[in-house]
């Protein structure tokens, strides 16, 4: 029987995609992309379809009808011209969306979705649906998280929301077979770490990592452009109780129904 494997990537180059062939690879773009992607889905889109460039993104809405799709995501951590939405979780309510796909382009995060493309399995990894990602992935052995990092470089945003995944899966029944990597062994530490200072601080885990991320360079970024309001949302542990998949075939990111998780 083959290894049963929990690996961390600090960054999409750290792996080469045929590395992730046949492999449940998470992808966590912390700030924001994949908390922004679970919370569309979690508001009533349709589909939540990636694009790496704006102008794709642009020519497929054209192609099925501009007012027919939600255009969101960000350059530079701002809304772009001309698209609906931003990538603030806040902006996508059930309002915003009426029912509709969202077509959506990020700096880092919808590349990084790309990069996994081979794997058997895309799921879109976040702290709000930290719980529901963990229970996805009860039945798999080889197991990869993919961070999606800030403009090339390595964020502790990603790495702690990874340490919590990898710490909640080897707290499952079986859960401590696993072989972990080095980075996933440093991420779970860091997350077990700041779990540790919440308690001792008589903080709630939610406010300790929102703090936390403020020091992060995609939480800088942020709170640069004005954004800093997002954190929270994006600390908020357990707000939604949903595991998207990237369904690399149609190109297409939906919340699987229980029995097409069975493969
Ligand atoms: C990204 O994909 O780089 C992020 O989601 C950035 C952001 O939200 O500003």
């Amino acid at each position: 029987m083959s290894e049963s494997y929990l690996r961390v990537y600090k960054l999409p180059a750290e792996v080469g995609e045929m590395e992730l062939a046949g492999t449940a690879t998470v992808v966590i773009d912390l700030l924001r992309a994949t908390t922004t992607i679970a919370t569309a889905l979690a508001s009533g889109a349709r589909e939540v379809v990636p694009f790496r460039e704006i102008d794709e993104t642009l020519a497929a809405a054209t192609r099925l009808g501009r007012s027919n799709v939600v255009l969101g995501g960000e350059r530079g951590g701002r809304p772009i011209a001309g698209f609906d939405l931003g990538n603030s979780p806040a902006e996508y309510t059930p309002e915003a969306i009426g029912g509709r796909p969202v077509y959506i382009t990020t700096t880092n995060g919808t590349r990084a979705l790309y990069h996994a493309r081979r794997a058997r399995r895309v799921i879109v990894g976040a702290i709000v649906n930290l719980s529901a990602v963990v229970a996805s992935l009860r039945e798999e052995r080889s197991i990869n998280i993919l961070c999606a990092g800030t403009d090339g470089r390595e964020t502790q945003d990603d790495l702690l929301a990874a340490g919590a995944m990898v710490h909640g899966l080897r707290e499952q029944p079986g859960g401590g077979e696993h072989a972990l990597n080095g980075e996933a062994t440093l991420a779970e530490r860091d997350w077990c770490d700041l779990v540790h200072k919440a308690k001792l601080g008589g903080r709630t885990l939610a406010d300790e990592l929102a703090e936390a991320l403020l020091v992060t360079p995609g939480g800088r970024n942020l709170a640069e452009v004005g954004l800093g309001s997002d954190l929270p949302l994006c600390a908020a542990i357990d707000r939604l109780g949903i595991a998207p998949e990237l369904d690399v075939t149609n190109w297409r990111i939906t919340v699987p129904r229980p029995e097409s998780l069975s493969r």
